[in-house]
């Protein structure tokens, strides 16, 4: 297929709902070959698959757990054997898990770190080295959160891992920049999906958070979408190290009363 991402190779973690879903499609539009990544939804994984073979377009699903270095090295493995390389990578995988600071368990913080920090560090590690030792360029996108900034009360696991990969993304400006990778991360703020299942069924709150957007609305996975397709393409050559905010206004929107 013709377009911005003609002839690259995108791995997008998570991309079996939400937001990683809707990048897939997006890059698969944009011409990328998609490589659909997925820990246990398989089902979510194929309809990704479907959606972008709808569109003329190729992908392969890949389960991987990316909080397990093994399953990280064979993710980049397999877009090597199957696809001759992999040009693009989006880290979007995340959970989230709340509880007051005082409340928060060894367990709760190893699984939110291990998906969102060590597993997009390790797997961007494999990534990197492909491409350093075959002298390809690259490209690496992160999807963090407005939280990588913002203080989140009651999920301080999430803020850790979000606020590690704002360093993540600076630090490696640097290092890959003489390699010709480019690294930047995505802010979305508050977008309808999955992970957002609670508030969405939680009218009153719901409508609370609507009142601090000066857009007046959620965003779509399809908003977040448009903006990693530009970050992936020729168009943001000279972009690295730095993050895109994409919340409707939300983060701007304190004003005295
Ligand atoms: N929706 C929002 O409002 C919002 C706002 C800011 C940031 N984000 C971030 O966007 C990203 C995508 O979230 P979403 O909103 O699409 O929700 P989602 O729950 O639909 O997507 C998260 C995806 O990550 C996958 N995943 C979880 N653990 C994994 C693992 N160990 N290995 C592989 N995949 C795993 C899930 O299966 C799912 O497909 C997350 O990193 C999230 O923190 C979301």
């Amino acid at each position: 297929m013709s377009g911005r991402l003609s002839g690259k190779v995108a791995i997008v973690t998570g991309s079996s709902s939400g937001i990683g879903q809707s990048i897939a499609v997006r890059f698969a539009e944009e011409g990328a070959i998609i490589v659909v990544d997925y820990r246990n939804h398989p089902e979510g994984a194929n309809d990704t698959k479907k959606q972008i073979e709808s569109k003329g377009a190729k992908a392969i699903t890949v389960q991987a757990d990316v909080s397990k270095l093994a399953d990280n090295q064979r993710l980049v493995d397999q877009a090597w054997e199957q696809l001759g390389g992999c040009d693009i990578l989006v880290n979007n995988a995340g959970i989230e898990k709340g509880a007051d600071f005082w409340d928060v368990t060894e367990e709760d913080y190893d699984a939110v770190l291990n998906v969102n920090l060590k597993g997009a560090f390790f797997l961007t590690q494999f990534f990197v080295c492909r491409l350093r030792d075959a002298k390809r360029p690259g490209r690496i996108i992160n999807i963090s959160s407005v939280h990588e900034d913002m203080a989140f009360p009651h999920f301080s696991t999430y803020c850790v891992s979000k606020g590690g990969m704002r360093m993540f993304a600076r630090n490696l400006a640097v290092e890959l920049g003489p390699l010709g990778i480019t690294i930047n991360n995505i802010a979305p703020g508050a977008i309808m999906t999955p992970i957002n299942k609670t508030l969405l069924d939680d009218k009153p709150k719901l409508n609370a958070l609507l009142e601090n957007i000066p857009l007046g609305r959620m965003g779509k996975p399809e908003d977040v979408a448009g903006l990693a397709a530009f970050l992936a393409s020729d168009e943001a050559a000279y972009v690295t190290g730095s993050t895109y905010i994409i919340d409707g206004g939300l983060t701007v929107n304190y004003h005295e009363q």
